[in-house]
């Protein structure tokens, strides 16, 4: 998560304007919020190893105190006092807090946290994948629909979900927008990967398979190599270049 302190005549719409420009999930936000301009950041997370990495890849600007601290804490809470922050950052996190939970109460918690840490007029960016990009969005997930339906009741919120959310939360989403292309997700047009379980096996989405199910699209895939049709068929299901990976939702306390 980054908390974004704006400088002194900087308006929220110039976040707004940084999500319209924004790639996806890469680990740079917090660098690109800065390059912006904007006036100070605090980036928090819950790992250890995912905040080392972050402080190595901002030690220039948190030597120039540009971004204040990095603070390793599991939300909710959102350890910061009441009206500190111009702007919370959720990228790619909400869906995390509540797997297996579709009340979505630590969800709920942590966006009640940051409309208490935000100062008035501020605004909360919230990046994510919802679970009918990954159904009807990206190629891979329609080969078997039972690992996805399965994929998506564990770890994805859907749009109404991420509505019911906001509602219980007390905050109004204010525009909400798709960005363009797979490079969120490594590796995504090396449609042989999924033939090699070494390449398959880290990746979040083969989790959720079983055994059976893995044979299952192996089998599909060879069967579509065998007749040429490969290529073909990833072009027709793969609709990330027009439609869009991750969504970006601004949003207000009520
Ligand atoms: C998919 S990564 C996104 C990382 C980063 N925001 C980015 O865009 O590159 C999800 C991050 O959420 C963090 N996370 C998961 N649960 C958390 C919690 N309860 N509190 C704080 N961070 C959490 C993980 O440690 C991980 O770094």
């Amino acid at each position: 998560m980054i908390l974004v302190k704006l400088r002194e005549g900087q308006g929220s719409h110039q976040l707004q304007q940084f999500g319209n420009n924004a790639g996806c999930g890469t680990g740079n936000y917090a660098k690109a919020f800065v390059d912006m301009g904007v006036g100070q950041i605090t980036i928090l997370d819950a790992s250890t190893g995912m905040l080392e990495k972050a402080k190595s890849k901002l030690a220039d600007y948190m030597a120039r105190g540009v971004v204040k601290e990095a603070i390793e804490a599991k939300m909710p809470p959102i350890p910061f006092p009441d009206e500190s922050f111009d702007a919370v950052v959720f990228n790619l996190v909400l869906n995390h807090l509540d797997i297996d939970n579709p009340a979505f109460p630590n969800s709920v918690k942590t966006l009640k946290e940051s409309v208490r840490i935000l100062r008035p007029d501020g605004l909360i960016i919230i990046s994510t994948v919802l679970t009918t990009t990954v159904s009807r969005i990206q190629w891979f997930s329609q080969l078997n629909m039972e690992i996805t339906n399965r994929y998506n009741a564990s770890v994805m919120p859907s749009l109404e979900q991420f509505e019911q959310m906001f509602e219980d939360a007390g905050i109004k989403c204010i525009q909400k927008i798709n960005t363009l292309g797979a490079d969120i997700i490594k590796n995504y047009y090396n449609l042989d990967d999924i033939l090699d379980e070494s390449l398959r096996a880290p990746r979040p989405y083969w989790t959720f398979a079983t055994k059976e199910e893995v044979a299952d699209v192996v089998q599909k895939v060879k069967a579509l190599k065998a007749k040429g049709e490969y290529e073909k068929w990833v072009k027709e299901h793969d609709l990330t270049s027009t439609t869009g990976v991750v969504t970006i939702f601004f949003c207000k306390p009520n």
